[in-house]
């Protein structure tokens, strides 16, 4: 199936999360605070990138998951309990004909009860005027402390009104609590809903892999193929990537995260492409590396069976009940079993892992965990135990060999080879799912495909 086909069948409507969602996953954050508090999070604010240039607007994360709301300058404030008023207040940026004759559509507080379930809202201007008065009376503020120094302020400066109000009878929050541990763990497990649309993200991140694959021959630049994947993920309304582009070609592949993508492709280069679209705010992740002519040297191939017989190895121990790092450990075992293998490491298995020989060919951890931050929120350790694996975590699974050029330890005809497999797994009932397979990746399935994108 050509690119363009698989787009024209994907013209689909997107998945996306229901306001009862998004009440739900409230419901469920205020269900974890203490009583009487208040929970306070911040929208994301534009950035300016040059002069009157600003770059494209992202919603926070945490503050989308709660709201998916996608304006800037908003704050909601949930506040468990209050049942006369409503539990859930936002505040935004008020509705503007002439702004918004500029700049575009704005919900405004009444957009913001209608449209986005809040049970009130207020203009984001008249916040220093009300926040203090919903903030008294309560005794735990929540919010991420310490991520956004002028935010940190503003809460301050509220609560020191209700201070500066002691006297006259008024009762100031005595506890700051920080709200990231909580929501972040929500964060980790995935809904039906999430999976679908992360499902999406990474066939639409698939199909833009199988494009550059197809596009690429020696003599196009390293951006020529990054330009590929991006059409692909615009075409299929994904308009921007979940992180910046990685196309390495030969010895540019050892640099973990090389995005110059300036350099001409020669003929007999590995191309290492990491690139993943976010799709509804939700991030693909996904590498694979391929040969520039379509067809693997020897070394390479040798290399690069190692890689893949650790990633499938690694996904493998992938279900419920099995811990975080099972899957790195297995990596570490297939990846030093190899180089041992190849003689590009001498010595005794055993020995070898435990002094992390390894590491200088195989640098990093073997994924992360995955959802609307491609390094994505939740803790990898529960009382300084690895996590136990659950229904709807997702990670990536992405291991790889990386030998440095300058690396006069190993024959030269293994230098300036760099090798990674990424794909993005989520933990089902009983055991996993892969979300990014309609890319291949195995040197008879790459091969054909770019055999058959030249013939
Ligand atoms: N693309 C970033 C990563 O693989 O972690
Ligand atoms: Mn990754
Ligand atoms: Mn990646």
């Amino acid at each position: 199936m050509t690119p363009n086909m698989m787009t024209r069948q994907q013209a689909q409507a997107t998945p996306t999360i229901s306001n009862r969602e998004y009440a739900r996953r409230r419901r469920d954050l205020m269900a974890q605070l203490e009583a009487d508090s208040i929970a306070i999070v911040p929208s994301a604010s534009e950035k300016i990138r040059n002069r009157d240039c600003e770059y494209p607007f992202r919603q926070d994360s945490d503050f989308y998951y709660l709201t998916g709301f996608a304006e800037p300058d908003a704050v909601l404030i949930l506040m468990p309990g209050r049942t006369k008023h409503g539990q859930c207040i936002l505040f935004c940026r008020d509705r503007d004909p002439t702004m918004e004759l500029w700049n575009g559509y704005r919900a405004g507080p009444e957009g913001a009860c209608e449209d986005y379930g809040a049970d009130d809202a207020f203009p984001v201007g008249d916040i220093d005027d009300i926040l203090p008065g919903l903030l008294e009376g309560r005794e735990r503020v929540y919010y991420a402390m310490g991520r956004n120094a002028d935010f940190d302020r503003k809460v301050m400066s509220w609560v020191n009104v209700i201070r500066s109000k002691v006297r006259a009878g008024a009762h100031p929050p005595g506890e700051f609590l920080d709200l990231d541990h909580i929501l972040h763990d929500l964060r980790l497990y995935k809904s039906a809903a999430e999976i679908r649309i992360m499902h999406k993200a990474g066939k639409i991140s698939a199909n833009a892999h199988v494009r550059a694959m197809q596009f690429c021959k020696p003599g196009v630049m390293e951006y020529q193929l990054e330009a590929e994947i991006l059409h692909e993920f615009a075409l299929n309304g994904a308009r921007h990537p979940a992180y910046s582009t990685i196309v390495g070609a030969g010895k540019n592949g050892c640099i973990l995260h090389y995005i110059d993508n300036n350099s001409k492709i020669k003929d007999g280069d590995l191309i290492l492409i990491d690139a993943g679209c976010e799709l509804e705010h939700y991030a693909a992740d996904i590498t694979r590396t391929f040969p520039a002519n379509g067809k693997f040297s020897k070394e390479q191939k040798a290399l690069y069976n190692v890689v893949l017989k650790a990633q499938l190895a690694a996904i493998k121990t992938i279900k419920p009940g099995g811990h975080w790092n099972q899957a790195h450990d297995v990596t570490v075992k297939v990846i030093t079993e190899g180089l041992i293998e190849l003689g590009l490491l001498k010595g005794e298995l055993k020995k070898l892992i435990a002094k992390e020989a390894y590491r200088d060919f195989y640098m990093h951890r073997a994924g992360h965990w995955l959802g609307m931050d491609v390094h994505d929120v939740g803790d990898y350790k529960v009382a300084n135990k690895w996590r136990v694996l659950e229904e709807g975590m997702v990670m990536t699974v992405e291991p790889g060999i990386y030998v440095a050029p300058d690396n006069t330890k190993v024959a030269k005809k293994w230098r300036g080879i760099g090798i990674r497999i990424e794909d993005d797994v989520v933990v089902t009932k009983d055991g996993y799912k892969v979300l990014t397979d309609d890319v291949p990746k195995t040197v008879d399935a790459i091969e054909a495909l770019m055999a058959g994108a030249n013939s």
